[in-house]
């Protein structure tokens, strides 16, 4: 962390998004996963928050990740994927965290096939965004500053 920004939060991205861009457009959009983490780092850092954005496609890798960085992070922000409707792994990661998490998805998960309905990680986070492409990310980052009174 640098000395100019306080705070920490981490940026976590599931399965397939680094492949945001190409992936089915018409569902995702057209932004890159840089793009995205480059929007929200420029956000956070405005309300002198530090954001560490890290992508795998290995559920174990999140839950290493989520553990490495849980004492040095005041929260973070996933989009886990296709691990947000099955792991009950990353939940109890999340669950171990003790830290407020928001779940962010681009789509709008709800809207459509049912096995995308039900979220495992949602009863462990503070809130979950779903729906507005790569704004979805940066209205979870709104979400958690203020949650974490960082923000108005
Ligand atoms: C997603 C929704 C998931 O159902 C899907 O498996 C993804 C992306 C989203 O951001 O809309 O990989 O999390």
């Amino acid at each position: 962390m640098t000395d100019t920004l306080k705070r920490a939060l981490l940026l976590l991205h599931g399965p397939n998004l680094n492949m945001l861009g190409q992936r089915q457009p018409e569902i995702y959009g057209t932004t890159t996963l840089d793009e995205i983490n480059q929007r929200v780092a420029a956000r956070a850092q405005s309300y002198g928050v530090k954001v560490t954005a890290l992508q795998s496609n290995h559920e174990g890798q999140l839950i290493d990740w989520f553990q490495q960085y849980g004492a040095e992070i005041d929260g973070a922000l996933i989009n886990a994927g296709a691990y947000t409707h099955t792991s009950i792994a990353l939940r109890d990661a999340i669950s171990g965290l003790n830290k407020p998490v928001v779940e962010i998805h681009l789509s709008n998960i709800h809207a459509r096939e049912s096995f995308r309905h039900h979220s495992m990680i949602a009863p462990v986070c503070v809130g979950q965004v779903a729906g507005f492409g790569w704004r979805s990310y940066l209205i979870a980052l709104d979400g958690l500053l203020g949650y974490l009174g960082l923000a108005d």
